[in-house]
């Protein structure tokens, strides 16, 4: 079964890579400014249940606080500085919430890669939050769900049905093809170094999409083009033109 793809094939991994703090609005703006129209980002949960964007469990790397984000409320979590640690021009950046980054990709025209994020043993709230938000949000055409974690997909699958989402793999580990169907997935995201031409052809008889995370070469990219992917999630997003 063929499902639209609206996406593009370049995707830039957390907003710009590492041009700047990943996961905020600076990086996404600075992403669009060098072309790319489709982000990939971390969504994960507060205390409280709002939805915004973090890689990490834990907030001393990309932010001023300390501690798991998740044992915080949001009222707290929105006052960091999630920019100072990049550098000193990004210094007050906030966390966005995933209804901010929604609302900017929005008015400019961009499509998201949401990967569901979750604190360990949080994956069934954060799956479902993650796809009430989009919900409300109706967001046309609709963000890429993905996850390393087949509870929060299936979580969000729920919820959101009609919302496409895809397998995150670090590894084509045994079984993965069925993982996907039963997840109703309409693509499988691996670590790039992970493909090859048999699990390129596996994935694209059963009518999945493939992609690819985080390519940052000419050779891989070129390697991963030839294999027929249908998208790559890059940092350098001032080297690869989109
Ligand atoms: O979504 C692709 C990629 O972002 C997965 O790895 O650790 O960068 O979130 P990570
Ligand atoms: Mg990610």
């Amino acid at each position: 079964m063929s499902v639209p793809w609206p996406y593009p094939f370049w995707i830039a991994h957390r907003g710009a890579g590492k041009l700047a703090p990943e996961n905020t609005l600076a990086a996404f703006a600075l992403g669009h400014a060098h072309g790319y129209r489709m982000f990939e980002c971390d969504a994960r949960l507060s205390a409280d249940g709002e939805v915004f964007l973090l890689h990490d469990d834990r907030l001393e790397r990309t932010t001023d606080g300390r501690g798991e984000a998740v044992e915080q409320p949001w009222g707290a979590l929105a006052r960091l500085d999630a920019g100072a640690w990049h550098g000193p021009r990004h210094a007050g950046e906030r966390l966005p919430t995933l209804a901010q980054v929604l609302a900017f990709c929005g008015e400019r025209g961009c499509l998201l890669n949401i990967e569901i994020k979750p604190a360990p043993g949080d994956e069934i709230r954060t799956g479902r939050r993650v796809a009430e938000v989009l919900a409300a949000a109706s967001v046309v055409p609709p963000p890429l769900l993905s996850s390393f974690s087949p509870t929060a997909l299936a979580a969000a699958a729920a919820v959101a049905p009609a919302t496409p989402h895809g397998l995150l793999l670090e590894t084509f580990r045994a079984g993965w093809l069925d993982e996907a169907r039963a997840l109703g997935c309409v693509a499988v995201i691996a670590e790039c170094a992970a493909w090859t031409p048999e699990t390129a052809a596996q994935a694209a008889a059963a009518g999945l999409r493939r992609l690819a995370y985080t390519v940052n070469d000419d050779a891989e990219a070129e390697r991963l083009r030839a294999l027929g992917l249908d998208g790559l999630i890059t940092d350098r997003v001032d080297h690869f033109v989109p």
